[in-house]
């Protein structure tokens, strides 16, 4: 786990689409992850991992249709980047 984790609200997550520059990040039982690096690893394809991207709960929702078998913790544990919270009022 990294040593510092952010606090991320809904507003912060849906900039990074992955589109104009900017990281693809994806939500995973309350944690969020930079998608970005494994975007060219991931064997669905690019497009298929961008549909969750910046989307508060999408990715994990696709994820476990599509492959519930997949250890996304484990593949993704260094790409975390912190906890998803409910306000847009936070200091992360
Ligand atoms: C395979 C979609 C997220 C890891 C696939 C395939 C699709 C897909 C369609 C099948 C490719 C094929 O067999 O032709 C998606 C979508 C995601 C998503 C829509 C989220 C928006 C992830 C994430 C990970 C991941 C976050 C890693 C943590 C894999 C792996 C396979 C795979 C390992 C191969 C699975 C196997 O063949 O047993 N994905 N994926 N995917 N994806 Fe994803």
């Amino acid at each position: 786990v990294p040593p510092r984790l952010i606090k991320i609200t809904p507003t912060q997550l849906k900039k990074q689409n992955g589109r104009k520059g900017m990281n693809a990040w994806g939500t995973y039982q309350g944690k969020v992850y930079n998608l970005t690096p494994y975007l060219k690893y991931h064997p669905g394809g690019v497009g298929e991992l961008l549909r969750g991207a910046g989307k508060v709960g999408e990715a994990e929702r696709l994820f476990v249709e599509i492959h519930p078998w997949v250890n996304w913790e484990a593949m993704l544990s260094e790409c975390l980047v912190g906890i998803l919270v409910s306000g847009d009022n936070i200091k992360a």
